[in-house]
């Protein structure tokens, strides 16, 4: 068996800047309640005329040139997102020819905030079992498309953005050591947008009702929240047989600095200032937070060999996982 790593990253996020100033102007809401009650101070917000597949295409482009890596030596495409160009064909063709990687196997998948590590899982069975050799994982979002810009329960939290990530099986970076992933459909219609699937298609009376939007049950989806990313997390170092100690970083999916904050202190051996964060300057841009947050903290190069970093997830569905990925330089046996 080969052992995948993530041997580069990229990311884009849009120039548009909207601050928590600027939401005081469109609703009923204030900077120090955005600040208090979520940690975030801006966000990012992407052009009419820039969607989820050009927004990913840039972080592939880049994710690819960090390591002069040919666009022709990328076997598969997976995507996660959910809110694609279209409802099909798949936002990962598109991103494809963007690309002009011709040829590469390309689907989307959807787990919502916990796509970046559903994504990845697949893309670590393609690489271990030989199947494919480069495999590109690419998460974006234009949450600003299904936000509901008078709802101030929900307009303050969300952010546009993309990541990528290639899982290759040579070249230096970050092994995929383990990931659990997890599921509980019951509680669906807690964090959802009711139209433009079957079952509520586009008409008049759904755009008039608000269906278009996503609605969130903030309060109830904020204790799942914790409690799945901490049981994610804790199976997945016991799989992997890593102690609590042995973890450098914690990079978690950025929904609000409360819930990072009190996953924190459900690691009681890892210092505070070792939970990556980027909520105060991106919002949460469901799939692309960790994706985000990743890049940024190998960017910084405070990463060295063997050390191990743990990214924990949860959204939509619900859906929640979890993976260690171990900075490992040199040959993979
Ligand atoms: O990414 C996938 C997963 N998503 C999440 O994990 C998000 C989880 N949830 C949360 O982050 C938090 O629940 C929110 C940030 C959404 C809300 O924070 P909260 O502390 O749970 O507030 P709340 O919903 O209990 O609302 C408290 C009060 C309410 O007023 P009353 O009823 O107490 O008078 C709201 O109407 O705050 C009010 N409120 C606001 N006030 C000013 C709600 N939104 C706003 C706002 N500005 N933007």
């Amino acid at each position: 068996m080969k052992k995948s790593r993530i041997i580069a990253t990229g990311v884009y996020l849009p120039e548009k800047v909207l601050t928590n100033a600027d939401l005081e102007k469109m609703v009923d809401t204030s900077d120090e309640w955005i600040v208090s009650r979520t940690g975030m101070k801006e966000r990012r917000i992407a052009r009419d005329d820039e969607y989820t597949s050009d927004m990913g295409a840039i972080a592939a482009e880049r994710c690819l040139e960090s390591i002069d890596m040919p666009k022709d030596k990328v076997d598969c495409i997976i995507t996660a997102t959910l809110t694609p160009d279209y409802t099909f064909p798949s936002t990962a063709c598109l991103i494809q020819n963007k690309l002009k990687v011709k040829g590469a196997a390309c689907f989307d998948i959807q787990a919502a905030c916990t796509g970046f590590i559903y994504a990845l899982s697949i893309a670590k069975a393609y690489v271990d079992s030989g199947t494919y050799k480069n495999v590109l994982v690419v998460t974006s979002e234009k949450l600003s498309s299904i936000v509901d810009y008078t709802d101030r329960s929900t307009c303050v939290l969300f952010g546009d953005g993309a990541s990528a990530v290639l899982v290759s099986a040579e070249g230096d970076g970050l092994e995929v050591t383990s990931i659990c992933l997890g599921a509980d459909g019951e509680q669906a219609d807690l964090l959802y947008m009711p139209g433009g699937g079957c079952r509520n298609p586009a008409s008049h009376e759904t755009v008039e009702g608000g269906l278009h939007f996503l609605k969130m049950s903030g309060n109830e989806v904020f204790k799942h929240a914790v409690r799945r990313m901490e049981s994610a997390a804790k199976e997945c170092l016991e799989i992997a047989k890593i102690n609590e100690k042995d973890v450098s970083w914690i990079v978690p999916h950025q929904a609000n600095v409360r819930i990072i904050d009190a996953i924190a202190k459900r690691f009681e051996h890892l210092p505070a200032d070792r939970i990556y964060k980027t909520v105060h300057k991106y919002g949460n841009t469901s799939c692309s937070s960790v994706g985000l947050a990743l890049d940024e903290l190998m960017k910084e190069g405070n990463v060295s060999n063997n050390e191990h970093l743990l990214l924990t997830a949860f959204g939509s569905g619900f859906t929640w996982g979890a993976s260690i990925l171990t900075y490992k330089k040199g040959n993979v046996s």
